[in-house]
């Protein structure tokens, strides 16, 4: 029974309609990372982060999840081992696509979170800075999610995760940002088969067993029509 450990990047939604960071087009084209994903961007300009959230929350709710999204719900719920995802995005294209044993790893979009008391409730579609916390009723609201310089979420259920895979797999994601950049070495060190699917090679690429080039809503799919077939 092969325990299957998977984690997504930007990558995988790109093809719902939601652009990648680094991509030329992509969201760190637009915007300054210090500006919209530090907790100093936030003390700065607190409105321009929640503008920023508001904008993706919204591109979010209107596109679809996609196939690759599909392929690794159906990958779940059919295949005999245990199946994990481990996402970096912060959409909730898994969970529409079926997913359910799911980490958001840097938070999710549809969470709200007091920057004074810490605490948590369902985000709206738009937020705003003078919203009151539904727990202390400071307005310091802000999206429950990781910024550059935070931890990110579940690190140790992570790692634990990590040690146990028999097969370790990327998709859509570009290798540059850490501790999950660092998963495939963990994943390896614990004897996993590791597995990039990517447009390209990415950053941390030379790390990965067998790489399986071309977008995810094709290679995702086939490679769940073949593991599901044996
Ligand atoms: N199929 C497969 N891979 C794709 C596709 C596709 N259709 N389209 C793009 N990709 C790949 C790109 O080649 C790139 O390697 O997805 C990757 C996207 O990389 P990034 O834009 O850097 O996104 P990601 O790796 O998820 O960023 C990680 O950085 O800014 C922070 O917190 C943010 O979670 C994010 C983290």
């Amino acid at each position: 029974m092969t325990k299957i450990v998977i984690l997504t990047g930007a990558g995988i939604s790109a093809e719902s309609g939601i652009e990648t960071f680094r991509a030329e087009d992509g969201l760190w084209a637009k915007h300054r990372v210090e500006d919209v994903v530090t907790p100093e961007g936030y003390q700065r300009d607190p409105k321009r982060v929640l503008d920023f959230y508001n904008e993706r929350r919204a591109q979010a709710a209107s596109v679809e999840p996609n196939a690759a999204h599909f392929a690794l719900a159906r990958l779940e719920a059919e295949h005999d081992g245990e199946v994990v995802v481990i996402t970096q995005n912060v959409d909730d294209l898994h969970e529409r696509g079926g997913t359910q044993a799911l980490y958001h790893m840097h938070g999710a979009l549809s969470g709200a979170l007091c920057a004074v008391c810490h605490h948590r409730w369902p985000a709206p579609m738009q937020m705003a800075i003078e919203d009151p916390c539904p727990s202390c009723e400071t307005p310091a609201t802000r999206p429950d999610i990781v910024w550059f310089g935070e931890m990110p979420y579940e690190m140790d259920t992570l790692f634990d995760h990590l040690t146990q895979a028999d097969i370790f797999v990327a998709i859509g994601t570009s290798g540059n940002v850490y501790p999950a950049a660092g998963f495939v070495a963990e994943a390896r060190k614990a004897g996993a088969h590791t597995i990039e699917f990517n447009l390209e090679k990415s950053a941390v690429g030379n790390q990965f067993a067998e790489h399986r080039i071309g977008p995810a809503s094709q290679t995702v799919t086939d490679w769940v029509n073949n593991i599901l077939a044996t």
